[in-house]
């Protein structure tokens, strides 16, 4: 199955997959081992800096084989993708599916980026996400826009994507301000176009926030920050227990917590 079959599916059944960021060999056990355990497609995510930490061949063939050896049926994305060059380089090297980000530039500017992008995947007949409006990056501050009905419409039409990343509320990192999202708005769009819907921005939101989002239109949840910082806790927190240095004995401490977390998420978000 594709994933834009399966994501399809899931949005007819007000479902949504989560889609988790892995930055080495540690998070992306602990991912597969929930999704293993609690029999869900995973949507594993690299972003330019994942990409350039890991090689991309490298992250690639370890994001293959894993799901290979774990039984887990997943896909592999682009998360936010700045330029064309690196969403083709991605393409090439076999992704399933790549975001197109160009949602600080103008709106007409931001179709032509995405169109130049959805023209490449379509010769591999990947999937394509854009983002439209604004979602506080890392280190940015929430402004309170969201994305207007009108405008995703519109973008809709005229770059034919498959899933749209859209501001309602949610914002990268951890929330300085109690996230509160826009149900009204997110139906609003829901309604008026039927293109996947994504939430970015999920670490930190309250569960019955999150599946409030999904039963109202969210079918991809995004999830990264959570992930990074339990490993690290983890991490940290063994380490200062112990003098071993066989990280072979440490590592899996930390892996084992974010199975538990995953666990929890995959279970929220298949309500
Ligand atoms: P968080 O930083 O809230 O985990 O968001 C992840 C995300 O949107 C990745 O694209
Ligand atoms: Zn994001």
């Amino acid at each position: 199955m594709t994933i834009q079959e399966r994501l399809k599916e899931y949005q007819q059944k007000k479902k949504a997959i989560l889609a988790t960021n892995f930055y080495n060999l540690e998070t992306l056990q602990g991912i597969l081992q929930a999704a293993s355990k609690c029999n869900v497609p995973v949507i594993l995510q690299l972003t330019r800096s994942s990409i350039e930490y890991m090689g991309l061949k490298e992250a690639v063939a370890l994001a293959r084989n894993s799901l290979e050896s774990f039984q887990v049926e997943g896909y592999i994305h682009l998360d936010h993708g700045d330029s064309y060059e690196l969403a083709k380089k991605c393409l090439e090297q076999g992704f399933d599916s790549v975001m197109i980000d160009a949602s600080n530039e103008s709106f007409e500017k931001n179709v032509e980026i995405t169109n130049s992008v959805v023209e490449e995947a379509a010769k591999y007949g990947a999937n394509i996400e854009a983002e439209l409006g604004y979602i506080a990056k890392l280190g940015q501050e929430q402004d309170g826009l969201y994305t207007t009905v009108d405008e995703a419409s519109e973008f809709v039409k005229q770059t034919g994507i498959n899933a749209l990343a859209i501001a309602i509320g949610s914002a990268h990192g951890f929330y300085k301000i109690e996230p509160n999202l826009n149900i009204e708005r997110l139906k609003e769009i829901h309604a008026a176009v039927d293109t996947i819907l994504v939430l970015h921005g999920s670490s930190g939101i309250p569960d019955a926030m999150l599946q409030d989002a999904i039963r109202n239109g969210i079918t991809k949840v995004n999830l990264a920050t959570e992930i990074k910082n339990t490993f690290m806790k983890a991490l940290k927190q063994t380490l200062l227990n112990t003098d071993e240095i066989d990280l072979r004995k440490v590592f899996p401490k930390a892996t084992s917590q974010v199975v538990d977390l995953l666990i929890d998420k995959y279970k929220t978000v298949s309500l």
